[in-house]
């Protein structure tokens, strides 16, 4: 059992690597900007929540780490498409240029296409999960990433820019566009080992990721009122610049933290409740919420 995130990381660091194709005769600038926007950097909180629900409900988490590299390929793809001029027009992610800032927009919407795709084939193609369970993991990835997950969250993102949502709604979209792809993580990791979903502890993980997920783009948006571009390395003020709804917006900067803290302390409890209270999994949701980046 793995007890520290910084190892966490280097097995997923590593894994990534080995996914991700590096040589093509037809499509070597997309392949390039492919491993420019997934190797650059990032926090990698979606596979180290693939891995930890694993070993949370028993199971190894080197088996994990293929579905685990699969959520980062769809969350590389979601942040390339955001920076768009199109979306949120941010030039720079990572301390450095946006993907097509770096590649030209062509092959960063195609590079989006292509990790879209390598998510599912990573998952196909996995060494240790059963047949029944990667068909179960592509289901709720695809649903996740889909039109009531992340690209419908960023619709309702966009389409309600310049508009005032009421808390309801921006719930919604948050649930949507961050919080089904970090549901699903822990949902996912679970099916990675076996799990009854049937069972109360799979019910509680995946509460548990849609709280974590919810507080996670809560904090997403008071660090973008808070924080330097430097500290981000993405640009700070953004969802001010584009009229965005966000927490701070709605509630004020006290109120969107206090709703982030009461969300670390629900989330905590199910997991104590539940026999599910891992290292892992306990330091993951504190660094969800507890950030500077
Ligand atoms: C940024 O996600 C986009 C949101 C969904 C809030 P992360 O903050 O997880 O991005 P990186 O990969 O760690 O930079
Ligand atoms: C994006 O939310 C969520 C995605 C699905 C990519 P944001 O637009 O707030 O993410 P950042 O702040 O650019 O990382
Ligand atoms: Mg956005
Ligand atoms: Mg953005
Ligand atoms: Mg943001």
């Amino acid at each position: 059992m793995l007890n520290d995130l910084a190892s966490l990381l280097l097995q997923i660091e590593e894994s990534l690597k080995q996914h991700l194709p590096t040589n093509s005769q037809i499509a070597q600038p997309m392949l390039e900007a492919m491993n420019y926007a997934v190797m650059g950097g990032g926090k990698r909180l979606r596979p180290m929540l693939v891995c930890a629900g694993s070993e949370a409900f028993g199971g190894d988490y080197k088996s994990a780490l293929p579905a685990g590299c699969a959520f980062e390929f769809i969350h590389a793809y979601s942040l390339i498409h955001d920076d768009l001029p199109a979306m949120d027009d941010d030039d720079l992610r990572h301390g450095r240029a946006s993907t097509h800032v770096a590649f030209g927009e062509a092959n960063a919407i195609l590079a989006g296409d292509s990790l879209h795709s390598l998510a599912f084939q990573s998952i196909s193609e996995a060494a240790n999960i059963s047949p029944t369970s990667k068909l179960r993991i592509i289901n709720l990835l695809s649903k996740a990433a889909g039109w009531h997950g992340m690209s419908g969250g960023q619709c309702l993102d966009i389409e309600a820019e310049g508009k005032l949502l009421t808390l309801a709604e921006l719930k919604m979209l948050h649930a949507a566009k961050t919080g089904a792809l970090i549901k699903s993580a822990l949902e996912v990791g679970a099916l990675c080992a076996e799990a009854d979903t049937t069972s109360t502890a799979y019910k509680a993980i995946s509460e548990f990721g849609a709280k974590i997920g919810l507080a996670f783009q809560i904090v997403d948006d008071i660090l973008d009122v808070t924080q330097t571009s430097e500290t981000l390395g993405k640009p700070a003020g953004s969802d001010e610049g584009l009229n965005k709804n966000t927490f701070p917006r709605l509630l004020g900067l006290d109120e969107s933290k206090n709703k982030a803290e009461d969300l670390l302390q629900e989330a905590m409890a199910l997991l104590e409740q539940n026999n599910l209270k891992t290292p892992l999994l306990e330091a993951l949701a504190n660094r969800a919420v507890h950030r500077t980046f």
